[in-house]
């Protein structure tokens, strides 16, 4: 592990938007699992293999030229790597680490004191970095380019801006929401990572993983039911096995097998197309009250009693990727598939609508 490296000062930081997708355990706990889980190895970290491979040749490179490398762009939604992946740059760069995330950086002053502080090659680690605030977001993107900073001392017409020369370092910013960057701070990353969901054989090689850390023992028919009706996402697949192995432990079972999982899921909610209760509350609310959309984004946030934020960045792109709904220019709009799943037949007519693309960064959607 890298020096500097401190997974507690980050676990603290982070916000876990999929936290909601069966939670039961304590927050602290939950946390500590999940750092346990965390490959620490390029090699260890399955799926995404497009993004792997651009980004080891991007480290690799750099290793070889013997300066850092580009500044990274990691997106995508929760739960999916983005974390994950950014400690594994520090480890593969063997470059101390230094965490912290947009939200503990208000002022231009704070990034500043973190700024002045890093040494030569280091990777700064900035997560949730669509939620540093403005002046902060210009600070960075000079830095980025320029490895400079003008700290301004004093207010008013006496201020003067002192030029700091700062060695050359490495960004690696990780968010869920790409769109919400400023063009010229998503310009400076020389790489961008975007992550997509996980198809079901590599969530059951990550569970099969997870299983053997957990020292759980699982039958290949539980952890493939598991890794189905996960959301494509890590996250959710890890805490339903722990869920699942506590339903075979409370009944006396000694293996996590498909009877185990069939039972826990169906107690938490979680459904035959991996749909949890959010996910189906949105489609409910899509089809039942608003005739299947397109409704606003803020005005379905209301009706299912949750954030925009997270309808957006949560439930959002696996309903869209799996074809239960579409984003159109007027809204979300249900798919005949979101009627079917419900059990409820469309109004006579009722057409699917094309979807735009999602937040991937390329172009920014709202509604
Ligand atoms: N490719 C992978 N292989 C094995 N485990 C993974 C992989 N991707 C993610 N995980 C596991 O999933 C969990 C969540 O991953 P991580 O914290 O990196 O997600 P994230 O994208 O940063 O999410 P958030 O947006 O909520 O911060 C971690 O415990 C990690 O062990
Ligand atoms: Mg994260």
């Amino acid at each position: 592990m890298a020096d500097g490296f401190s997974s507690e000062m980050f676990e603290d930081s982070s916000i876990d938007a999929t936290a909601r997708v069966v939670d039961t355990g304590s927050d602290a706990d939950e946390r500590t699992v999940e750092a346990a889980l965390r490959p620490r190895r390029l090699s260890e970290f399955t799926g995404q293999t497009r993004v792997c491979d651009q980004l080891s040749l991007v480290l690799e490179a750099a290793k070889r030229r013997g300066t850092p490398p580009d500044h990274v762009l990691l997106s995508g939604p929760p739960g999916l790597g983005k974390t994950t992946l950014a400690m594994l740059i520090g480890t593969e760069l063997e470059r101390p680490i230094r965490i912290t995330s947009g939200p503990a950086i208000q002022h231009a002053g704070d990034l500043a004191a973190v700024l002045s502080s890093l040494m030569e090659g280091e990777v700064l680690f900035l997560d949730e970095i669509h939620r540093m605030s403005r002046s902060a977001e210009e600070m960075l993107y000079l830095a980025m380019e320029d490895f400079r900073v003008d700290v301004i001392v004093g207010k008013g017409p006496g201020a003067t801006a002192i030029p700091l020369e700062l060695p050359a370092f490495t960004v690696v910013g990780a968010t869920t929401r790409a769109g919400l960057l400023p063009a010229p701070l998503r310009d400076r990353f020389g790489f961008t990572g975007h992550l997509d969901f996980y198809a079901p054989d590599e969530l059951v090689t990550i569970l099969e993983r997870s299983a053997r850390l957990l020292e759980v023992s699982a039958d290949t028919d539980g952890i493939t039911e598991i890794a189905r009706r996960s959301r494509g996402t890590p996250r959710v697949a890890n805490r339903l096995l722990r869920r699942v192995r506590d339903w075979a432990q409370v009944h006396g079972r000694q293996v996590v097998d498909e009877e185990a999982a069939h039972a826990a899921l169906a107690l938490f909610d979680v459904d035959d197309r991996g749909l949890d209760r959010l996910d189906r509350a949105v489609l409910d609310s899509l089809c039942r009250r608003f005739g299947g959309g397109p409704v606003g984004l803020s005005t379905l946030a209301v009706a299912v009693g949750e954030e925009a934020d997270t309808v957006e960045t949560v439930a959002e792109p696996f309903l869209v990727r799996e074809g239960f709904i579409t984003r159109t220019p007027r809204g979300r709009a249900a798919t005949p598939l979101a009627w079917q799943h419900l059990g409820l037949t469309p109004p006579q007519g009722y057409t699917a609508q094309p979807s735009l693309p999602l937040d991937t960064g390329e172009g920014r959607f709202g509604a």
